[in-house]
């Protein structure tokens, strides 16, 4: 089969590979898509943070059909995806055309969703709706603007569309607003603020902006975040596409009841992943998803891997496999 391979010695490049390179699990999937995060293009760069073991098959997301499986959650002719659970990371994961996986962290796509839907939303719609589903317990629609940083990224995009169609008023922050405002406005922003407005490193408590936020930056931009965060406010962070610092003081936390809530897809127990799929199938415009999705096969992730580090991809890609 076909498989995109990173290996120490060389850079990453599709090859022939033999099942037994794939190990051992429960489940034996028959991949159809996969998709690209920034993980992916850290993992396609040999970046170890990311890629635990080499040589490694990337791809932290998969939907596919059960092939064989030994576990009773799953049967053959299942259609399941994978988000994270350490496949790409410290086991092959779905830049190719079979995996081995454990049964743990499957859920079955939902009805109404195809697989190229399900491998759109990926690792990225995933963590937004996690981010979304943290948020809500706190900030309502109605309360006021909710800010998505790293807006037209994976996770900016799919959370865009979510909290417009849930009723929240959205502010977009981007640094490709003359580029993509059209793009985030048609997802769902109702006002689009270019990134050097919070990139800058700021007082800790500034004048009060947000009901909430969505961050997938990190750095700067989220410290000035929680410090534009009103009294009450809750702000998700879950990525580090700036910077992994967060240069604040609890000043924001003691003097506006701020709440900064962690988001990890990775290490979800299935509960939450089978809660965060059933509302992505009722929640996300399938029609907003398809707008923001772009197609590649299994040859063309390589070369696209640094321009999603350097943050230049909009919206979701989805790998065809077969392709
Ligand atoms: N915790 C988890 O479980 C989890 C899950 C998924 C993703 N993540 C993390 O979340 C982040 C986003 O992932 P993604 O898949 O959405 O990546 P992505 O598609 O590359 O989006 C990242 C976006 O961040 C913005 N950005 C990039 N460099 C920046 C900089 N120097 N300063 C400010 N903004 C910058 C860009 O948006 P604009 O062009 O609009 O400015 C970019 O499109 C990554 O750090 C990823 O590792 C974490």
């Amino acid at each position: 089969m076909r498989a995109v391979v990173v290996e120490s010695d060389r850079p990453a490049s599709v090859r022939e590979i033999e099942q037994e390179f794939l190990g051992t699990g429960d489940v034996l999937v028959d991949v159809a898509w996969s998709s690209l995060n920034y993980k992916d293009g850290m993992a396609l760069a040999g970046d170890p943070g990311v890629a635990r073991t080499l040589p490694l098959v990337p791809g932290i997301d998969l939907v596919g059909t059960v092939a064989t499986s030994a576990s009773p959650a799953v049967s053959p002719g299942d259609l399941v995806v994978l988000n994270g659970a350490g496949v790409g990371e410290s086991r092959h994961g779905g830049f190719a055309e079979r995996a081995v996986v454990d049964a743990g962290s499957l859920v079955l796509v939902p009805e109404g969703v195809s697989a190229r839907q399900a491998a759109a939303i990926g690792t990225a719609g995933f963590t937004a709706m996690l981010s979304v589903l943290r948020l809500e317990r706190d900030v309502r629609p109605g309360d006021g603007e909710v800010v998505v940083t790293g807006a037209a990224g994976g996770v900016g995009s799919v959370a865009i569309a979510l909290l417009s169609r849930l009723g929240y008023s959205v502010t977009a922050s981007s640094g490709r607003v003359d580029e993509l405002g059209g793009y985030l406005r048609g997802l769902g922003a109702t006002t689009v603020v270019d990134r050097s407005e919070l990139a800058e490193a700021g007082r800790p408590v500034q004048r009060a902006r947000w009901a909430g936020g969505i961050d997938s930056v990190g750095s700067t931009t989220l410290a000035s975040v929680l410090a534009q965060t009103r009294w009450g406010g809750t702000v998700t962070a879950c990525g580090l596409a700036q910077g992994a610092d967060l240069p604040t003081s609890v000043l924001p936390f003691i003097l506006r009841a701020v709440s900064l809530a962690g988001v990890n897809s990775v290490d979800a127990p299935v509960e939450l992943r089978r809660e965060a799929w059933a509302r992505l199938a009722t929640d996300l415009d399938l029609d907003l998803l398809d707008s923001m999705t772009t197609e590649v096969g299994l040859s063309e992730v390589v070369e696209l891997g640094p321009r999603i580090v350097a943050g230049s991809v909009r919206g979701r890609t989805v790998v065809d496999v077969r392709r």
